[in-house]
């Protein structure tokens, strides 16, 4: 049995790690931490056996004898809370974003490889059945070249913990482009072959942040502060530029005046283009009559996996276990992150922005 200490027990953790944990029968929930005890009571009365808990991680990490930590704090803390373990010889799988500065992202590297500890972060919709099939047909051919994506996650209304971290720039690092953004961009660049980015242009825009309505979903993300700060967006497009000459167009929301959520992306292949929807995907050809053009193929879909994290994290179990091969590296978080800051950069300056 793997032995891991969860960091975090608020939202995605109660949520989503713990049911995983629940139903993954080689890892064991040994040890517990939050600064807020009360986030005890719902994950202890959810686990079989029970943890030790902790308010200050590095004690827990001391004291325990853990074969990882699962990072489910606010984003500002995953690097810091990643490099202390991985320097007490601890595997580390953190949830996403990576973390939110690039020197931080090469801060995790760097320490990753002088430990040679196991380091992932959570990249969950790689792990969705339809991810994963779609990944299957491209690398078999099927698509030929991918010269064009386009990709994004809008919400109409959902605004996570308002007025809190999330919020608060210093702490989560920006609004829907760090939060939902690495998702959606990470797995269209992993779809059209991890190309790499050259050049990036955005703009952004914060017009709910006095909006009572705004934060009506999503709200068991982040505690929410009533008068706490917002200094981030909510809302980012852009388009990112790769050295083969493919392009990317993306766009991001937390709120927006339009008809409802959706999480899509859209490849054009110069065979095929697909539209993939989460659960679910559409494949277009061009060689039929309009009408018959669009093949429809449902991705199977698996109760409980809540999008894919529980198969990332048996992932990374079987990663540390030595059974599969890791398919995340740092380098891909150092990436992401040099991504979304020059995005921001961008809306800054109001300039294209060469990576
Ligand atoms: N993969 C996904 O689908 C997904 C979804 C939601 C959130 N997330 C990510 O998960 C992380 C947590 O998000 P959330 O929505 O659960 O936030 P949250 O605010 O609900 O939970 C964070 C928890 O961390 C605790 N905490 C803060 N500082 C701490 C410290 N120093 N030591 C120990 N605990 C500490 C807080 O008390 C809180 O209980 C974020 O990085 C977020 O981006 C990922």
């Amino acid at each position: 049995m793997l032995k891991v200490g969860l960091i975090g027990c608020g939202g995605i953790g109660t949520t989503v790690h713990i049911p995983a944990y629940n139903m993954l029968d080689n890892i064991e929930v040994v040890a517990l931490c939050d600064i807020n005890e009360s986030k005890f009571k719902d994950v202890l009365a959810d686990l079989k056996n029970k943890p030790v808990c902790y308010t200050d991680y590095k004690e827990m990490i001391e004291k325990e004898q853990l074969d990882f930590i699962d990072i489910c704090t606010p984003n500002y803390l995953h690097a810091e809370i990643a490099i202390y373990a991985m320097e007490h010889d601890v595997h580390v799988f953190s949830e996403k974003p990576d973390t939110i500065t690039v020197e931080k992202a090469m801060m995790m590297k760097e320490a990753q490889e002088r430990t040679g500890k196991h380091l992932m972060v959570m990249r969950n919709n790689r792990h969705r059945f339809s991810s994963k099939e779609l990944k299957q047909k491209i690398k078999n051919g099927e698509f030929g070249d991918i010269y064009a994506g386009r990709c994004g996650w809008v919400r109409r209304r959902g605004i996570p913990g308002k007025g809190g971290w999330f919020t608060t720039k210093e702490q989560s690092g920006g609004g829907p482009l760090i939060d939902l953004g690495v998702h959606i961009i990470d797995l269209t660049m992993y779809l059209m072959g991890n190309f790499k980015p050259v050049s990036v242009s955005g703009s952004t825009f914060t017009k709910f942040a006095n909006s009572e309505e705004a934060d009506s979903v999503h709200s068991s993300f982040g505690d929410k502060i009533d008068g706490g700060s917002f200094d981030v967006e909510d809302l980012a497009m852009g388009f990112i530029k790769f050295e083969n000459g493919a392009c990317m167009q993306i766009e991001f929301s937390w709120a927006s005046n339009i008809a409802e959520e959706k999480t899509f992306i859209e490849l054009r292949g110069e065979k095929l283009g697909v539209e993939w929807l989460g659960d679910t995907y559409e494949i277009f050809d061009g060689t039929e009559s309009k009408a018959s053009a669009v093949k429809k193929e449902k991705a199977r879909q698996i109760k409980n996996t809540k999008n894919g994290h529980l198969e990332n994290i048996r992932h990374f179990s079987a990663v540390i276990e030595g059974k599969e091969d890791p398919d995340f590296v740092m380098d891909q978080g150092v990436n992401m992150i040099k991504i979304l800051r020059a995005i921001y950069k961008s809306a800054e300056t109001g300039r294209e922005v060469l990576l």
